[in-house]
């Protein structure tokens, strides 16, 4: 019998975050075995019986709910995972933080900035621990890119620039809405690459380079129209296929954001780089194992850019899995934000990102969109520490 404290999980959603998750839940154990508290499969809700139930049993879940109030609404859970399609992150978290349950929320925490306040109002009001699930930043080299930063090695920072493209919208038969489709409806998701990819560039930027204050964008739905999945009609596409912002960060630095779904031949290609007077850094999901450096203090005869392959047991998370030399993946980013989020409760300290932290990247996504609307630069009124 276990000795350790039991955070009893309530998981809504069974889609792609709904794997990623209980895989995290299922793997901290094994690879975390010093933390106090351990993860319990108490239940997972999605509103087909059957599915759910599949998915129950291939992840190890007790029980299952097809209704997420019921879910909500049980004693024996603990914290409320939340990966469902951006439309109901609100409405889930203001009823679980009124039940007193921790909150695990997917990104983007909301659709736009009002929702997100009312979510942190909540959890404020009920005082339970939240997060939510920006998990790029639990990849060591992106990690260990921080901890260069916070370290100075940069100096002086003049540019940060991302990139996060795809090319799976590109065809105008592709309809909007419903089952796999949700990203394509602005109803479900608020906005189309603005709070999908480019929240994540947000995140990540913000963490390493501190606050973006104002912004400059320009947004474009190319395929105007398309055939709704849930209705048969078709109708006017509401949210953005592509956009491309520049801003000004307050430490002084200029920023430089793209995101489509149109850039034919990429699938995920997520990078950025960061430029400071003495030395650079660049990462790029797609060899999410490397950092690159570029340190002009180097013996000019050899200085160049360094090929960094982040896994040594001195770097972020790496002394948990296998011996230097080797990788891990994708999916490690979400073993580790459930073992941090186990640590925070250890601690007493706040999981990052917050909701209120978190807020913080949705108050940049809606002056992006405020910002392209309106053909104007937009402030952000960004208020927050970003640790
Ligand atoms: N952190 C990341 O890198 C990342 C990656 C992908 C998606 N996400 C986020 O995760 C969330 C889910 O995305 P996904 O790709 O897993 O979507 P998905 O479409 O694969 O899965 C969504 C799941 O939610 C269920 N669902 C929808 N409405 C529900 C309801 N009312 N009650 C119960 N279950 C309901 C669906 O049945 C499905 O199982 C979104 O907010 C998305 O932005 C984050």
């Amino acid at each position: 019998m276990s000795t350790k404290k039991q955070l009893r999980i309530g998981l809504i959603g069974t889609g792609f975050m709904g794997r990623t998750h209980s895989n995290g839940y299922n793997r901290v154990p094994n690879f975390f075995p010093e933390l106090e508290f351990t993860p319990v499969l108490k239940a997972v809700c999605s509103r087909n019986a059957e599915k759910v139930q599949a998915f129950a049993d291939q992840w190890g879940y007790e029980s299952i709910e097809t209704d997420w109030k019921a879910l909500i609404a049980r004693d024996d859970i603990d914290a409320v995972d939340i990966c469902t399609p951006n439309d109901s992150h609100a409405e889930i978290a203001i009823a679980a933080a009124k039940a007193g349950k921790m909150i695990l929320c997917e990104k983007p925490l909301s659709r736009n900035l009002a929702e997100g306040q009312a979510m942190v109002d909540a959890i404020e009001k009920a005082g339970v621990q939240s997060t939510v699930w920006y998990n790029y930043r639990r990849l060591p080299a992106v990690t260990l890119a921080k901890q260069i930063v916070d370290s100075g090695k940069l100096g002086k920072i003049y540019h940060y620039r991302a990139n996060f493209l795809q090319d799976w919208t590109i065809s105008a038969d592709l309809p909007q809405g419903g089952t796999g489709l949700w990203r394509m409806d602005s109803e479900a998701a608020g906005s189309g690459v603005t709070g999908d990819l480019l929240a994540h560039c947000i995140d990540t930027a913000m963490w390493l380079n501190g606050a973006i204050t104002d912004v400059s964008a320009v947004t474009e739905t190319f395929v105007k129209e398309r055939m709704h999945q849930l209705t048969g009609k078709v109708q006017p596409v509401g949210i953005d296929d592509a956009c491309i912002f520049h801003c000004h960060f307050a430490n002084g630095s200029l920023g430089l954001f793209e995101s489509t779904r149109y850039a034919r031949g990429h699938k995920a290609l997520y990078t950025f780089e960061i430029n400071g007077a003495d030395a650079s850094i660049r990462w790029d999901l797609h060899d999410l194992n490397r950092l690159e450096y570029f340190d002009h203090r180097d013996e000019s005869i050899v200085r160049g850019w360094r090929s960094i392959i982040v896994t040594d047991g001195d770097q972020p998370y790496m002394n948990k899995w296998w011996v230097g030399g080797l990788g891990i993946g994708y999916e490690h980013s979400f073993i580790h934000q459930v073992a941090d989020f186990l640590k925070s409760l250890e601690a007493g300290t706040p999981c990052s990102p917050t909701f209120k932290e978190a807020l913080q990247t949705q108050k940049v996504c809606e002056a992006v969109i405020e910002s392209a609307n309106s053909r104007s630069w937009k402030d952000t009124n960004v208020d927050g520490d970003f640790v």
